[in-house]
């Protein structure tokens, strides 16, 4: 009995999937291009969607489309004017990747430069490295032709700094050290390394009470997009200026391959956003793709990324946007509302699509 049923599954299957694949066949040419981009960053999505219509490679529409976001500075968090660091500095980080090469390029901490993923592009198409990082980053973006040096200080990026000391430099990223509630300098608690268990004790809690006070909406915000092009190839950038009042030097996910972005022309991409610090720890977009590889739906990857970090971290804030090479798209997030922006053949303009954090944590 269970040989018949067997026999049918196996029949039904192959209808099935006869079925299913003769439409897709003819249906693939109008699914091309595709952009997706966390948030509702709608000019940078126009803008990416255009050149990748227009014949342009998902590199160039990726470029295209970050680009645009540093420019219109997104939020604030894109570009250039934004998220001082404890000094008031404005600092990039970007990166791109190639998913048919699996090649990537990206700058971090890169000092007077605004053009983020441009410079990421220049290291990727023009040098054997993957990573070029802080002042030695922007000379040779510089070098390359990029504009600068430049001051990425903006009349609102100083005015947050200036209010931020007066606030007595909180809320900001220091753990275990003196003083607890001003500004530095800071030195370690004198007992620190006399008990190993009190001290991470003491960092457990610094934890707890800090990171969701530090990652709202409108702090936080890369923008992660990936392209498929009218070939069906994958490419993913991100640009961000980091965290607000991070520590001088401090990188987060935004320029880590696997961490804030993904991209296997042979699978699919993934894009990330949100508390870099902790998302880098569990590298959520190689995990996305790597499960879809798998054979995992695009939603349930993305749930199951998310979720992964959740056990750790319950209080920690990201989601991430997962699309397979296909063009079927889902997102996950956990701590807060996500968004991510979808343009494709069949719709009159970019449409966003709202992420609730609804995800079980066992
Ligand atoms: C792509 O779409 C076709 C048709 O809907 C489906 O049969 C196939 O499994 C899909 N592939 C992936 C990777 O989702
Ligand atoms: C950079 O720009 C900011 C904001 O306009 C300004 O306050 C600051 O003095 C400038 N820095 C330099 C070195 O010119």
């Amino acid at each position: 009995m269970s040989n018949n049923s067997n026999k049918v599954d196996v029949t039904l299957f192959f209808l099935v999937s006869l079925i299913i694949s003769t439409p897709a066949e003819e249906v693939r040419p109008v699914k091309f291009p595709l952009v997706v981009s966390t948030w509702p960053f709608k000019e940078a999505v126009r803008a990416a969607w255009r050149t990748a219509e227009s014949g342009h490679s998902a590199i160039d529409a990726v470029v295209e489309g970050c680009s645009t976001c540093e420019l219109l500075r997104c939020d604030g968090t894109v570009g250039p004017g934004g998220s001082p660091d404890e000094n008031g500095e404005t600092t990039i980080d970007a990166m791109i990747m190639n998913g048919v090469s699996m090649e990537v390029g990206a700058v971090a901490a890169m000092r007077y430069v605004s053009d983020g993923i441009k410079a990421a592009r220049l290291v990727m198409q023009h040098t054997e490295h993957t990573l070029l990082v802080g002042e030695q980053a922007s000379t040779f973006a510089i070098s390359m032709g990029l504009p600068g040096p430049t001051n990425l200080s903006s009349e609102e990026s100083i005015q947050k700094w200036v209010n931020w000391k007066k606030n007595s430099c909180q809320p900001n990223f220091r753990k275990n050290v003196l003083p607890v509630n001003d500004c530095g300098p800071y030195h370690l608690k004198s007992s620190m390394y006399l008990d190993e268990k009190l001290c991470s004790n003491t960092e457990r809690v610094g934890l707890d009470e800090s990171r969701s006070y530090h990652f709202g909406l409108h702090n936080h915000d890369t923008i992660a997009m990936a392209v498929i092009d009218k070939k069906g190839l994958i490419a993913i950038g991100t640009s961000t200026n980091g965290a607000t009042f991070k520590i001088p030097g401090r990188v987060g996910d935004g320029p880590i391959a696997g961490s804030s972005a993904y991209a296997d022309t042979e699978v699919g991409a993934c894009g990330a956003s949100g508390d870099g610090d902790i998302m880098m720890r569990f590298l959520p977009c190689y995990q996305v793709v790597e499960s879809m590889r798998l054979g995992m739906e695009p939603k349930l990857a993305a749930e199951d990324a998310i979720a992964r970090i959740a056990r750790k971290y319950p209080d920690f804030v990201g989601g991430v946007f997962a699309v397979n090479k296909n063009g079927t798209h889902a997102g996950a997030c956990h701590g807060w509302t996500f968004q991510y922006s979808v343009r494709s053949p069949d719709m009159a303009d970019v449409v966003v699509y709202t992420v609730n954090p609804e995800i079980s944590t066992t």
